[in-house]
């Protein structure tokens, strides 16, 4: 009932020269079972549009809280909606860390983003040192009360749990620790929506997805998918995550 999302995170990485990257991972995205996103730097969405076709959805990686204004430098929701986007990544710990974006500040963003009619993916996250000190599941319950909205759907909201320290290092949780996390999330979002929206939203996991370990992630319970950054980059290293996604059960 929750079709698998393989979303690649391209962050602040490529130019006009990666898409043929965008038209081969469309390729492989027209024949999945999963459903395939691709958030590409904002300049790259408008362009990205006409090699991605109606084969491959595209993405924003944040959107400002505002609809329009004074703002130099930032992009509104409707600007990403308007050059193709259909999802926004809001408050990756990227975001949280270099532009010091608090649950608030996310869920301000996610109001403005479902207000413009994009989808939203909220990142929620520990650091090593929380995770140590045993307060992994406290940090992602507040993550979750304050950085997601009440209006989100089922099909509006995606949760993406993305522990810092696995983010880039080749380090990933084990697959108990990944279960852990996940069941918990489902269980806050079915306590607070209600079963029915809480039981059907996506949860995907971030962090050090690659080829070789993406199948075994997604044999986990509660994982929807993948939030991918350095292996998003190239077709042949996304497609075998892809292909893993569309074979998990
Ligand atoms: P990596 O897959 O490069 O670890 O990045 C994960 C991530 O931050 C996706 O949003």
């Amino acid at each position: 009932m929750r079709r698998k999302l393989a979303a690649g995170n391209w962050k602040m990485n490529g130019t006009a020269e990666a898409l043929g990257e965008i038209d081969a991972i469309a390729k492989t995205a027209s024949g999945a079972e999963a459903e395939v996103l691709i958030c590409p730097p904002a300049t790259l969405i408008a362009t990205a549009q006409g090699a991605a076709g109606d084969r491959l959805l595209l993405g924003g990686q944040d959107c400002h809280a505002e609809r329009s204004g004074a703002h130099t430098g930032d992009i509104s929701a409707a600007m990403l909606k308007d050059a193709g986007a259909t999802y926004v990544i809001l408050g990756h710990s990227e975001r949280r860390e270099d532009h010091g974006e608090d649950d608030e500040d996310v869920r301000a963003k996610a109001k403005a983003a479902l207000d413009a009619g994009l989808k939203v993916i909220i990142c929620v996250g520990e650091t090593l040192e929380e995770r140590e000190a045993s307060n992994t599941l406290d940090i992602i319950g507040g993550q979750l009360a304050g950085s997601i909205p009440d209006l989100v759907t089922a099909q509006s909201l995606v949760v993406a749990y993305e522990p810092i320290w696995a983010i880039g290092t080749g380090k990933t949780p084990t697959l108990d620790q990944i279960g852990e996390v996940h069941d918990f999330i489902r269980g806050r979002l079915e306590r607070r929506f209600g079963t029915g929206v809480g039981r059907s939203t996506r949860i995907l996991y971030g962090g050090s997805v690659n080829p070789g370990n993406a199948a075994e992630i997604f044999g986990v319970s509660n994982v929807d998918g993948a939030l991918v950054g350095g292996a998003s980059l190239k077709a042949v290293d996304f497609t075998p995550i892809i292909d893993a996604l569309s074979a998990a059960k």
